[in-house]
């Protein structure tokens, strides 16, 4: 029988209700009942509530439940099923104190459907799609029994060689934290007490996306102006949309890691923000202070964790051995643990855990018979984000949208790869299940015979990299290279394309390429492609480039060799389906670049809204003694923003309803938008601001607001954006966050530096 445990049936019939010991306090007060449970826990009970393990396929399953029946285990990840789950949240029903488990998993980009990476749901622009994707996640988790997602994860990623850069939505702060506030609102729903809504736990709590030289795991070093204006609003903006909890990111800020962070974890998190939920640490975090040299031992890295607030040790036992004693011995204070505690409990308790434990694990005779049953999966959800998710990079001749009757010859080592499409950290997606360019293709075209496939190169040949993919992932492997000679699948290829109309060729990188522990020193495409897209250019077919990969890629040469490119980042279960419907114009490609393409690993970093400089590069005039390379050109290869579409689209001057603006009022600015083209299309009307004098140097443009908007062909609309003193705020050199008076620029455009100008006063 379901076990249910409502207030006042739970006094009055002790008996039938899991929570016969425990609620002698009303369950609707919710510090007083949390308050009540931690005046009858003992001090071990209290350690084991902060204690997040991962399960293991190879654990033994009775040890595990013979933990938590014991009160040793506040929660766990990585079990992802009803029957995984029900037996420990029976086992944590037959404790002492009966306080329910919480299940949390890596939900980032989708649970059974995958979505596009969340890369690629930024370029779409489109909070709607993006809130969909968040949505279906979260439905989708919690029928599997999970109560929390470790996402969104809303780094700020300037430089695309460290491999997280895929994992989350982008370079700018304004576009990351409209974001940040969309998933979390996704996920939670009205309440992550209620079931078919998850907890969202905001990460990598802070600035993990700029870690430095991109390699995964390193320092950062930041000035506070750049932090407090570029890389925490994002993880405000979640808390403020209510996340219930936070991750503590794994790398060190100015020398303190954040998981001993005191500054960090309390003057800001809890303080300044006034975070209320719980925070868990990253993954074997605490233990990892010793190795940062600022723990001598065990002893002395839970003593740094507690204090600065990591309420749960993720899979290390650090907090499970030493707590108890450094509590009895008084070097650390009872409070610290209570308060950790409370925040563990306030979250199951938010969780709607307290009222019901088996509230997303239900009843044993309600489980899905099939896991993985197609009817478990949103589909026509996924494709519909997916192909708002691409963007048209270059579009020579009207190369796209292929016609369906043309003879496509299809090449590229990830055309018909299914395990790529779902992207990394794709949840329980099975690849099975997800759709490649070639099968979406070839039910696009219908009639068999005009498509032909070739592989033509592996992603790459070069076994170290192979191997280090693959380390990870034994029983799946990432990269399965075809056995043949290069040159005789390169030949088979060039044979294809000969007979073709038109080569479309899906090149990139193995999805594990752009992961956690996959930072790069170049982002070329691996030799064997590069010599690929050679060798297909060689055939004078018009040539498109599908490309796959969760980050920006510097991929001139190649751009250049092609007459299109599509970037479809990695499209999720549907993908196949959503980048057929581009290619074949069943979609008018609508999406924007939400992160710097450079030229070159030497441009890094790379994003538009730099802090301006005494010597400026002026293109057109002489370089000589200004900011640039000699040897390569100031400009990105794609600016952020910047995207194509089948149509085309005009934008007039802006107009300001005043030329000046007091505080505490708003002024309007406006443009007219047409669609010149002859198809409907949607495109992201964009606005930046610069400050063009203030007590610092401000950036030379930032984005503060945008609108993407569908018009038919001939139509034209008037956008309006209205700004305020809010949008022209920034943290000084003191910290204080204001806005100065004077001149401000607007730009309107339809990416980052294609923008028309105007400027206003601030009195
Ligand atoms: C380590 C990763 O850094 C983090 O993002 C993830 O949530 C945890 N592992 C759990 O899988």
């Amino acid at each position: 029988m379901r076990k249910m445990c409502l207030l006042g049936i739970a006094i009055s019939l002790a008996s039938s209700c899991a929570w016969a010991q425990t609620p002698s306090v009303a369950l609707e007060h919710k510090a007083a009942f949390i308050t009540d449970l931690m005046n009858r826990m003992t001090l071990d009970e209290k350690v084991g509530q902060l204690r997040l393990i991962s399960i293991a396929s190879d654990m033994p399953r009775e040890l595990i439940r013979t933990e938590i029946a014991a009160g040793r285990i506040g929660g766990t990840f990585n079990s992802v099923t009803r029957p995984e789950n029900r037996p420990m949240q029976d086992a944590a029903m037959r404790s002492r104190l009966k306080i329910p488990m919480f299940f949390a998993y890596d939900v980032i980009h989708g649970h059974r459907t995958i979505f596009p990476i969340s890369l690629a749901l930024a370029s779409s622009w489109d909070m709607e799609a993006i809130a969909l994707s968040g949505r279906v996640s979260a439905k989708e988790a919690s029928a599997d029994s999970l109560d929390l997602t470790f996402a969104p994860m809303v780094d700020i990623a300037r430089d695309p060689r460290w491999g997280r850069t895929s994992e989350g939505f982008g370079e700018d702060t304004y576009l990351v934290s409209r974001i940040a506030k969309v998933m979390v609102q996704a996920y939670q729903g009205v309440s992550p007490a209620l079931p078919g809504n998850i907890m969202a736990s905001v990460k990598h709590f802070a600035l993990y996306g700029a870690v430095e030289g991109g390699r995964d795991y390193n320092i950062v070093d930041m000035s506070p102006t750049r932090m407090f204006q570029d890389y925490l609003p994002p993880y405000h903006a979640a808390i403020d949309a209510g996340a219930g909890s936070v991750m503590v990111a794994l790398n060190s800020i100015n020398g303190v890691p954040a998981t001993s962070n005191t500054w960090l974890m309390q003057d800001l998190l809890r303080k300044q923000w006034g975070f209320k939920g719980v925070a868990v640490s990253d993954h074997g975090a605490i233990l990892e202070l010793i190795k940062h040299g600022v723990a001598k031992d065990e002893r002395e890295a839970a003593t740094l964790a507690i204090k600065a607030g990591v309420d749960m040790s993720m899979n290390d036992l650090v907090y499970g051995k030493e707590l108890p004693g450094l509590i009895r011995s008084g070097k650390v204070p009872q409070s610290d643990l209570d308060n950790a505690v409370r925040e563990v409990l306030g979250a199951k308790y938010d969780m709607g855990l307290f009222k019901d434990p088996y509230l997303r694990i239900g009843n044993a005779e309600d489980d899905p018979a099939d896991i993985n049953a197609e009817s478990r999966l949103h589909r026509a959800e996924a494709r519909e984000v997916a192909r708002k998710s691409q963007v048209l990079l270059k579009n020579e001749s009207r190369t796209l949208p292929l016609n369906k009757r043309a003879n496509i010859a299809l090449i590229g080592p990830l055309a018909d790869s299914k395990i790529d499409m779902l992207g990394s950290w794709s949840g329980a997606g099975v690849p099975a299940q997800s759709v490649t360019v070639l099968e979406g293709l070839r039910a696009a075209v219908g009639k068999p015979g005009t498509l032909t496939y070739a592989r033509g190169a592996n992603v790459t040949d070069d076994q170290a990299v192979v191997d280090y993919l693959n380390y990870s992932n034994p029983n799946m492997l990432d990269l399965t290279n075809d056995p043949r000679p290069a040159q005789a699948m390169l030949d088979e290829a060039v044979k294809v394309a000969q007979q073709a109309d038109v080569i479309v060729a899906v090149v990139g990188e193995a999805r594990g390429m752009s992961h956690e522990a996959a930072s790069r020193t170049d982002l070329d495409l691996p030799a064997t492609q590069r010599a690929l897209i050679s060798a297909l250019k060689a055939t004078g077919k018009p040539l498109v480039l599908v490309l796959m990969n969760g980050r920006p890629l510097s991929i001139g040469d190649q751009v250049q060799q092609a007459d299109a490119v599509l970037e479809t980042w990695y499209s999720g279960t549907e993908g196949g389906n959503a980048i057929a419907d581009v290619l074949f114009g069943d979609y008018n490609p609508s999406g924007k670049l939400p992160i710097t393409f450079p030229r070159s690993v030497g441009q890094i970093p790379s994003y538009y809204s730099h802090l301006r400089i005494g010597r400026p590069f002026t293109p057109g005039k002489p370089g000589n003694y200004t900011s640039q390379y000699f040897d390569a050109p100031n400009t990105p290869l794609y600016p952020f923003g910047y995207g194509l579409s089948y149509t085309d689209f005009s934008v007039s001057a802006p107009q300001l309803s005043a030329n000046t603006l007091k505080p505490g009022s708003a002024l309007t600015a406006s443009v007219t938008v047409k669609n010149t083209g002859q198809r409907a299309g949607e495109t992201v009307v964009q606005l930046y601001i610069q400050d063009v004098s203030a007590s610092m140097s401000r950036p030379v443009k930032e984005l503060k607001n945008f609108q993407k908007l569908m018009l038919q062909p001939g139509e034209e609309k008037v956008v309006q954006f209205s700004i305020d003193e809010d949008a022209l705020k920034f943290y000084n050199t003191q910290l204080q966050y204001a806005a100065e008076p004077g001149e401000f620029n607007v730009q309107i455009g339809l990416d980052s530096q294609n923008v028309q100008q105007t400027s206003f006063q601030l009195l």
